[in-house]
């Protein structure tokens, strides 16, 4: 069968084939060993190669996983990620966040070579994302689950990136180690009610990645500790819940002296990325 055969007979199966049928594309690229989405039409002559492994991950794909978990790949900011269930799949709302940290350091520290500490860092995409476009001397990575700090080792060597790995609540491995950070970067579990999120996402992606408690312990964990791990300067970039603007701001001011605060809002018009600036 014909990869353009396949597609027509796939998409007739799909509930939404207006959105989804872009995935059929991908997992039918992903099985000839196509790189880019337009060599789908070029190619869409051939034979599927492996006509039941596409099957295979066609039938995961109706029953709702999510197209990054059945390749186990995704890019982000122009790389390419290793992602399982064990992690969440990265958001392109999250590219944003990247992108600002690394314009704000720009500003901040110039050409200096940099400390960098991804937070939470889930498959390690924000950091090392970074530390490809930055000149970073250590990237620290840490995050409370063991299984998300497998996958980010995995992604630092595929990569080439080098990092320190620390398993751990927030920042607190980072200040046993000594660490001292110039540039911080977190996205944070934020979301507080189940009712905001897809039930492809509530079915497959770690519960521990998505869900923060109302009082956002995990970022006043993270605030609390910020002087005890900044070096001179300390230019901290959170991607933050569209909700819980009012809610950090009573968190800054509980737990941090000498900080300056901006939020900025995302492509859609949210208020969803945090700086701060310690000194
Ligand atoms: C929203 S995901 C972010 C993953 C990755 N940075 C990204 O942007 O795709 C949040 C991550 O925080 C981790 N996490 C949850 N609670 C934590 C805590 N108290 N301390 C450290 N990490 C935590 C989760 O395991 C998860 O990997």
């Amino acid at each position: 069968m014909t990869l353009e055969e396949a597609y027509k007979q796939s998409i007739k199966q799909l509930k939404n084939p207006e959105v989804d049928e872009i995935s059929v594309r991908i997992l039918l690229c992903h099985n000839n060993g196509i790189k880019s989405m337009s060599g789908f039409y070029i190619h869409k002559h051939e034979n599927v190669r492996d006509f039941e492994g596409f099957s295979r991950d066609f039938s995961r794909f109706l029953a709702g996983e999510p197209v990054q978990y059945i390749l186990g790949e995704t890019e982000f900011m122009g790389h390419d990620f290793y992602v399982d269930n064990r992690v969440l799949i990265p958001r392109q709302e999250t590219e944003e966040v990247v992108a600002q940290a690394y314009i704000r350091a720009l500003q901040v520290f110039g050409d200096k070579v940099l400390n960098v500490a991804d937070i939470c860092c889930g498959s390690g995409v924000m950091g090392i994302s970074l530390a490809k476009k930055l000149k970073v001397r250590y990237l620290f990575m840490s995050d409370i689950s063991g299984d998300a700090v497998e996958v980010a080792k995995k992604n630092c060597v595929r990569n080439d990136v080098i990092a320190n790995f620390f398993v751990g609540n927030a920042c607190d491995e980072l200040v046993k180690a000594g660490a001292k950070v110039d540039l911080l970067v977190a996205n944070p579990p934020y979301i507080l009610k189940k009712e905001d999120v897809d039930e492809s996402v509530l079915k497959y992606e770690p519960h521990l990645a998505l869900f923060a408690d109302e009082n956002l312990k995990v970022y006043e964990d993270i605030f609390k500790k910020l002087p005890l791990i900044k070096n001179k300067e300390m230019l901290c970039v959170f991607e933050i819940g569209y909700d819980i603007k009012d809610k950090l701001i009573e968190l800054i001011h509980k737990t941090l002296k000498n900080v300056q605060y901006v939020f900025r809002k995302d492509i859609n018009g949210k208020e969803r990325i945090l700086i701060l600036r310690i000194r």
